[in-house]
């Protein structure tokens, strides 16, 4: 059979609704200044879909770092990867103040978060060695699983007595292979907003004998006293050994790091395949990164301000009725109960009606007969954004909840 064909005949769990809903439910333009308000098809929205958490990517000083590193330097620079003709002072510099920000002894800047991990992963397990994660590890983690050609065990979703289970089982293995145990949990949930329970994984290291890789991609810059992430707001940043973060949330860039101890990173620059077999990370994102990390370790007012819209959406929603499962971090789902052509109908009333704009969440990613609808709140917001908001949720889950989108089909996008 011809390749091409076999694959166009089937295309996938998300590809076979492409006709109705690129453009709209999928692939969606939002034009504009990045903010609160955008555009979205000719229309001023209020915008719940971006990671922009402490409002940095349109802060004047982000932006003018930006032009001035791209006016200096071009997107071109520097030619190659770190280690044959990539490096530079601004790339070291930037790793040093990460470093030294998440109270690590070193970095290593990783061009995009996502393969990035992927490649860490790769590099830190052999086949002798197992890998022991949580079952709701984002796709980069799955991927860089992928990859290894050990053993691996997954505990449910922060159940601390399968992952002590794991850990028996895992170290069992590796007392007969002499390899080594990674466990790998996330700081922040993207999805639900809940958190690994890092303190409670730590404590683990009493009993066992194994190294700790946390994804902090949402938690990098919104957690912990100073922003430098979930395991700073635990207070057991010491138990976590490989901190990854990326700068593509709170840093509203591009680019990822990994932090650890000076022997680890020196081991991941000489053998991260993702690094050695890639281009450096272009200089104007570099020069911005570093005003990033400037605003976000000097300006606490952008967490403080961020929180605040947290803390009144998050409450303003429950005490609607809302149910918004355990988050404990900026990330809000909304989970109602629907069918995905309801979902589709509440989303255009959402986008239609309403002007707001939020990402829709349905089967497979959440259990069938559930509607997630995440809302992720920002420095940008207002508490009047927020009001408005639940106000808006509460008359379309009355709908919903009377049977108004019920036998609905799949909504009609073509006239929008
Ligand atoms: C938990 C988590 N890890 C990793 C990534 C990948 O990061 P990046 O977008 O920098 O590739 C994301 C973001 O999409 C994420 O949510």
């Amino acid at each position: 059979m011809d390749l091409f064909e076999k694959r166009v005949r089937n295309l996938g769990p998300l590809g076979m609704y492409a006709k109705q809903a690129d453009g709209y439910f999928m692939f969606p333009k939002l034009e504009g200044e990045i903010g609160n308000k955008m555009i979205f098809r000719g229309k001023e929205r209020l915008i719940w879909s971006l990671n922009n958490y402490l409002g940095l990517a349109n802060h004047p000083e982000v932006r003018k770092a930006d032009a001035e590193g791209a006016a200096k330097f071009g997107m071109a620079a520097p030619m190659g990867a770190r280690m044959m003709s990539g490096q530079t002072v601004y790339h070291e510099q930037l790793e040093r103040e990460l470093a030294a920000f998440v109270n690590k002894e070193s970095a290593y800047l990783l061009n995009f978060g996502y393969q990035g991990m992927i490649s860490v992963i790769d590099s830190m397990v052999d086949r002798n060695d197992v890998i022991v994660y949580d079952s709701e590890a984002h796709a980069c983690i799955l991927d860089g699983m992928r990859l290894h050609m050990g053993k691996r065990f997954v505990y449910p979703h922060n159940n601390m007595e399968n992952l002590r289970k794991g850990l028996e089982r895992a170290t069992r293995l590796t007392d007969q292979s002499g390899g080594g145990i990674l466990v790998i949990t996330e700081g922040v949930y993207g999805m639900s907003g809940d958190l690994g329970k890092i303190r409670e994984i730590v404590e683990l290291k009493k009993e066992f004998n194994f190294r700790l890789l946390i994804d902090d991609a949402h938690g990098f810059g919104t957690m912990g006293p100073t922003g430098a992430g979930t395991d700073e707001h635990f207070g057991c940043q010491d138990g976590v050994d490989l901190y990854f973060g990326t700068f593509a949330k709170s840093m509203a860039g591009i680019g990822a790091f990994i932090a650890a101890n000076e022997p680890i990173i020196d081991f991941l620059k000489h053998n991260m395949r993702s690094q050695i077999f890639a281009k450096s990370l272009p200089m104007p994102m570099v020069i911005g990164a570093l005003k990033r990390l400037e605003l976000v370790r000097t300006k606490p007012e952008l967490r403080t301000k961020l929180w605040t819209i947290v803390e009144a959406l998050q409450k303003g929603l429950r005490n609607a009725g809302f149910n918004i499962g355990n988050t404990e971090s900026p990330v809000t789902p909304v989970l109602l109960n629907g069918t995905i052509p309801e979902a589709t109908n509440i989303t255009v009333e959402m986008r239609e009606k309403y002007n707001i704009f939020c990402s829709i969440v349905t089967y497979p990613v959440v259990p069938k007969g559930v509607i997630m609808l995440r809302l992720i709140p920002t420095a940008d917001h207002t508490l009047e954004n927020v009001k408005y908001t639940i106000q808006a949720f509460t008359e379309i889950n009355a709908k919903l909840v009377a049977g108004v989108y019920a036998n609905t089909a799949f909504a009609d996008i073509s006239n929008l």
